[in-house]
């Protein structure tokens, strides 16, 4: 049996936890900062990595707890190393460093977006499908379609050309006055609206992979707020934000764009899957909560489709563990000067560019 610690301090969210064979959780702790965030609407990534630094200690100490192991019953500790907001992941690396250092435990550095692919095997009954699989992650951050070719071996075949899915939902989620963060809160006002009310973008890209959200975000803007030539030069000094126009009925809005967004990745997944004859679908991260998201790539995809549980759709540690178990189990090691990393895409080895 392997058991792994693992951390996550890439956005907003502190997070352990403890893993066995990449599929059995002992603890999962999440330190979300949602809270602190709300007030700017978004994540204020100096803010973010103060907070990890004032909780990852405690955060750590009660997944241990949780677990009810010592550190001399681990295997190994995992962290994200990347990509990410890089203060936040510096918290995290080098709490994991020093940890590696101090009880001779080997430390495994893993890429976030690997840690999404790998929520899948933390779900009841998860039964490994056959490579290649597409997998699509959409958070926050990320907007990417991988083909994965087995364990750590990924093909990148597209992803967003401007804003993440996330990300889009979460700025419509702004304009609206909704609460941060946007896509649960337009999910749910969504439920009681029209989707034909607005004839919102379905962006249209060079390549069938590649997923665009800034010209729905813009025709979205220009649908429900007051346009300079509505409003007075004075009115328009008063504001910092754009204003609502008064007509505006949110659940419609919210409704029609979330229709539209969501066609926009099925689409992309259905090409994905299409051309390169997968035998699942994964789709992890944030997004990937949303209902109707689901519900239409089950209707449109004629393949398994698989989600991680809710709790695990977010950033999460558990994820982190099951990615790690792989790495572990492949016999790499990462070695105790590795850095954070920003930017760090999935690629052909992601094995070999650890
Ligand atoms: O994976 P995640 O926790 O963090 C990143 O790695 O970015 O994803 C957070 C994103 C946010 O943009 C949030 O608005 C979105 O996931 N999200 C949703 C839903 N729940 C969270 N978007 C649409 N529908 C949801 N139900
Ligand atoms: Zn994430």
């Amino acid at each position: 049996m392997t058991t792994i610690l693992a951390i996550e301090t890439s956005c907003d969210e502190t997070a352990a936890a403890i893993i066995s064979d990449g599929r059995t959780i002992h603890a999962n702790i999440v330190a979300s900062q949602i809270d602190l965030h709300a007030q700017y609407g978004g994540v204020f990534p100096e803010v973010a990595s103060r907070a990890h630094t004032e909780s990852i200690s405690a955060v750590v100490g009660q997944a241990m707890d949780e677990a009810d192991l010592e550190y001399s019953q681990l295997d190994a500790i995992a962290v994200t190393q990347g990509p990410g907001l890089v203060g936040s992941l510096l918290v995290g690396v080098g709490f994991a460093k020093g940890l590696a250092l101090a009880t001779g435990l080997p430390l495994l550095g893993i890429n976030h977006l690997e840690g999404h692919v790998y929520s899948q095997w933390l779900a009841d009954g998860f039964c490994e499908p056959a490579f290649p699989i597409i997998a699509m992650i959409v958070s926050g951050g990320h907007s990417e379609l991988l083909l994965m070719r087995g364990h750590g071996r990924y093909q990148r075949l597209g992803g967003t050309i401007d804003d993440a899915a996330g990300e889009a939902f979460d700025k419509v989620g702004r304009t609206l006055g909704l609460p941060f963060p946007g896509g649960p809160a337009i999910e749910k006002a969504a439920q009681c609206g029209n989707a034909s009310a607005y004839a919102f973008p379905r962006a249209k890209t060079d390549s069938a992979y590649d997923v665009s959200f800034s010209g729905l975000k813009t025709a979205v803007m220009r649908a429900v707020t007051l346009q300079p030539k509505d409003r007075s030069h004075r009115q328009r000094r008063a504001e910092n934000h754009a204003q609502l126009r008064d007509d505006v009925h949110i659940p419609d809005v919210a409704a029609a764009f979330q229709a539209a967004a969501t066609d926009t990745l099925v689409n992309a997944a259905y090409c994905g899957a299409r051309d390169h004859a997968a035998s699942a679908l994964f789709v992890s991260g944030g997004v990937s909560a949303n209902k109707l998201l689901r519900d239409k790539l089950r209707d449109r995809l004629e393949l398994p489709i698989h989600t991680p549980p809710l709790f695990l759709c977010s950033d999460n540690a558990a994820m982190i563990g099951a990615a790690a178990h792989f790495r572990y189990l492949a016999g790499l090691r990462s070695r105790l000067d590795i850095e954070a990393r920003a930017r760090w895409m999935l690629s052909e080895d992601v094995y070999a560019a650890g």
